[in-house]
């Protein structure tokens, strides 16, 4: 955990909104997972933070990484990934992301029948599995329920092992990912046993992926035997692909508060809002706040963010003491989905990024200004010669 001291630092140094990033923090999750895991391979899904320097520290750990856009492959190969460090999901790959993976020798995942034809010849591949459950979380986060777009259904998974091989492709295995923010193994289990049936037609498999999708609270353990169970009835190597997990604990978003307002309600305004963390307003998440300065008199806040939208609401009901513009707040376990979906909305930039070593701090990512947001549009030309 970063001290308070060093964290006001940070503001200090690098303005706000800031996410910041604990290097312990990250070290201890990947340690985590190693301990509960064993000797699963593991990519981390870069979707959570595709920051360089986060994942130039995870490759030197020995993580691969799991992309789902020709941007984050690019990412990848920008730290040195290349082959079977990298494995490309997605429902709807592009011709250009067939093209990337190819010439990295990368590992697919197979979502849909006609894919078989669409890989690039003599690809490595596993089949994506939607075990068509209903499991705890968030609509929006379920991957693996009978009406989410992802995978193939256990029937036609064989079919679709054997097309591979037929069509000259490596097909390793199978792949099942069924949401993300999930904190219950039995979610887990109920998945794998739907892959158990599959083993009579499949036989033996190279490789059993479980995917992501472990809660930060998860119960790691548990999720972890569910899965090494289901890898080892298919006589398979475990692969994981996490990611809120991995990032999550580590980062923290670093607001000032603006000023207050008491209207029925007692609203905290603070400089961070839906386009730096968007999850409370997209998924309901709700994310630990905690104030950085200190008072006695407390109240009940709603603290909601600068931007003309009722939904901008980092939280509500916290608790704080009675706080002065310029304070700082520190929102927990942003580092998942936090900065990778913040957006330019409002032609607000994007914030800046720093990692705390334990020792100083580091910027991994400037704070992006105006010109950053709009370099991509074209200037009238009247406007340029003025
Ligand atoms: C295929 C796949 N694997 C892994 C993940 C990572 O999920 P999480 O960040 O919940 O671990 C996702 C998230 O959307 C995913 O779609």
């Amino acid at each position: 955990m970063i001290a308070r001291p060093d964290l006001l630092t940070a503001a200090e140094r690098f303005g706000t909104p800031l996410y910041v990033y604990d290097a312990a923090e990250l070290d201890a999750a990947l340690s985590r997972v190693r301990a509960a895991f064993g000797g699963a391979r593991v990519y981390y899904a870069i979707k959570a933070n595709p920051n360089l320097t986060l994942l130039g520290r995870l490759r030197a750990a020995g993580v691969g990484f799991e992309c789902v856009s020709a941007g984050e492959i690019a990412r990848a190969e920008q730290v040195g990934m290349t082959g079977d460090e990298v494995l490309i999901n997605g429902p709807a790959k592009s011709a250009g992301e067939y093209a990337a993976g190819a010439r990295l020798g990368a590992t697919f995942v197979v979502d849909r029948e006609e894919e078989v034809g669409l890989l690039p010849p003599g690809s490595r591949a596993l089949v994506r599995v939607n075990p068509a459950l209903s499991v705890s979380t968030h609509d929006h986060l379920a991957t693996g329920a009978a009406d989410s777009k992802f995978g193939v259904t256990p029937a036609q998974a064989p079919g679709v092992l054997e097309a591979l091989r037929a069509a000259g492709h490596d097909a390793r295995g199978l792949h099942v990912h069924i949401g993300s923010a999930i904190r219950d193994a039995s979610d887990f289990s109920a998945a794998f046993a739907r892959l158990a049936e599959l083993h009579a037609q499949t036989g033996d498999l190279e490789v059993l992926d479980v995917g992501g999708g472990w809660g930060v609270d998860a119960d790691l353990p548990g999720i972890a035997r569910e899965a090494r169970t289901a890898a080892s009835a298919f006589g398979a190597r475990l692969w994981v692909e996490p990611g809120r997990y991995l990032v999550a604990r580590a980062g923290t978003l670093l607001t000032r508060v603006v000023g207050t307002k008491r209207t029925g309600r007692n609203f905290l305004l603070t400089d961070a809002g839906m386009t730096e963390l968007l999850r409370p307003m997209l998924y309901g998440a709700e994310h630990p706040v905690t104030a950085l300065w200190n008072g006695d008199e407390e109240g009940t806040w709603d603290v909601a963010g600068p931007a003309c939208e009722s939904g901008d609401l980092l939280a509500r009901n916290v608790r704080l003491p009675s706080p002065t513009p310029g304070d700082l707040l520190a929102v927990g376990q942003a580092g998942a989905y936090g900065a990778s979906m913040s957006s330019a909305y409002l032609t607000r930039p994007r914030p800046a990024e720093a990692l705390w070593d334990g020792q100083d701090w580091t910027l991994i990512r400037r704070r992006e200004t105006p010109q950053d947001v709009w370099a991509a549009e074209i200037v009238p030309t009247a406007a340029r010669q003025s």
